[in-house]
């Protein structure tokens, strides 16, 4: 039996590329795979880069309503949030304690930011950089091992991640004996799912298409995917085509097989633009009901939150007590 971990930060409302990218699949394993489950909410991490109290909490309200909106049985997966298990910040020191400073050198995250210091000419490379920026790998380490997690279903820009908490996890084996599970990233086919301009869809870069807005905004938004400009009638290729890519990931195969055909012989822009839109819309329709109604109850959200800490917590009490006697000596 595995075990199955993975956290969303709370800094902003989920797009499509979280949702298709971790949180369906979490869903999808929680729902048909035996094992444990532990999602939650990384609202410590968003800490990093927001610094307003009301807004993390209101981050915090939305990533837990999509959790719960998009199908969730906190019956079969432990949900909570991460400021709600003292023990993760525990682990996070002895992991400190445990990882070369030059690994963390090597984060991706880190790395472009000190990349766009030089290319701006600052002297000092670290500028802007806080600790907390240079060891989120750290803490994230802490949050998978703490719950002898083997499975970790992320996107493709946490992979380095996972791997990190990894190498941690191999370098105190070597050392201890065998006292952590080694986890392995799972990516989804939908691993990097382009925003509105073709990056990345983040919410940093501002061109996501966010799961829960209204149906308007959602239509206005489909209309917005940069096409190009080829006339109503031509044929159009499926490659590289962010409408087509982001309609196969809400359609059966047979749907994705006639919108492809349509784009062989020719379908305006504005026709396809509204066809994903349905195809989205149909989907996540339900849940955007469920959405709004749970940010409108927020006193079930709290409620869930707390019986998932209650439980995340009888288990990580387990690690950090075997730790204890292990890494440190302590008998308890
Ligand atoms: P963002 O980049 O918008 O801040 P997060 O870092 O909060 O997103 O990501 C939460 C989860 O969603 C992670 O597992 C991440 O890999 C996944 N994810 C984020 N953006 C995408 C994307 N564009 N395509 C696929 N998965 C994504
Ligand atoms: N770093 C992840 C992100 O930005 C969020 C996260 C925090 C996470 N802790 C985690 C994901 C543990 C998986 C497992 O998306």
């Amino acid at each position: 039996m595995k075990t199955y971990l993975t956290g969303i930060q709370a800094t902003g409302m989920p797009h499509l590329g979280n949702y298709l990218g971790a949180i369906k699949p979490a869903i999808d394993f929680s729902n048909s795979s035996e094992g444990s489950f532990f999602y939650f909410i990384a609202d410590y991490h968003s800490l990093n880069s927001v610094k307003d109290p009301k807004l993390i909490s209101e981050q915090t309200y939305e990533v837990a309503a999509t959790w719960l909106a998009c199908g969730l049985d906190t019956e079969k997966a432990v949900f909570y949030k991460q400021s709600d298990i003292p023990e993760i910040f525990e682990l996070t020191w002895i992991l400190n304690c445990h990882i070369p400073k030059g690994d963390l050198n090597r984060a991706h995250s880190y790395k472009a930011k000190i990349q766009t210091n030089e290319e701006a000419g600052k002297k000092d490379i670290d500028h802007g950089v806080n600790a907390g920026l240079f060891t989120y790998p750290v803490l994230m380490a802490a949050d998978i091992l703490l719950f002898n997690t083997n499975i970790v279903p992320v996107g493709k820009d946490q992979v380095q991640h996972v791997e990190m908490a990894r190498s941690i996890a191999q370098r105190i084996n070597v050392h201890y004996g065998n006292v952590l599970i080694e986890p392995q990233e799972s990516l989804s086919d939908a691993k990097y799912i382009p925003g509105l301009d073709g990056r990345k869809m983040s919410k940093s870069y501002g061109n996501s298409i966010p799961l829960f807005c209204t149906e308007k905004k959602l239509k206005k938004l489909c209309n917005k995917i940069t096409t190009d400009s080829s006339g109503p009638d031509d044929p159009k290729s499926t490659e590289d085509s962010l409408i087509f890519d982001l309609y196969k990931y809400f359609s059966n195969s047979s749907d994705v097989e006639s919108f492809a055909k349509k784009f062989q012989e020719g379908i305006s822009w504005g026709h396809a633009k509204a066809e994903l839109f349905e195809k989205i819309n149909s989907e996540i329709s339900g849940y955007r009901e469920k959405f709004d109604y749970l940010i409108n109850n927020r006193e079930i959200i709290d409620q869930e939150l707390r019986n998932g800490a209650k439980k995340a917590r009888a288990v990580a009490g387990k690690t950090i007590k075997s730790l204890r006697k292990n890494i440190m000596g302590l008998e308890s």
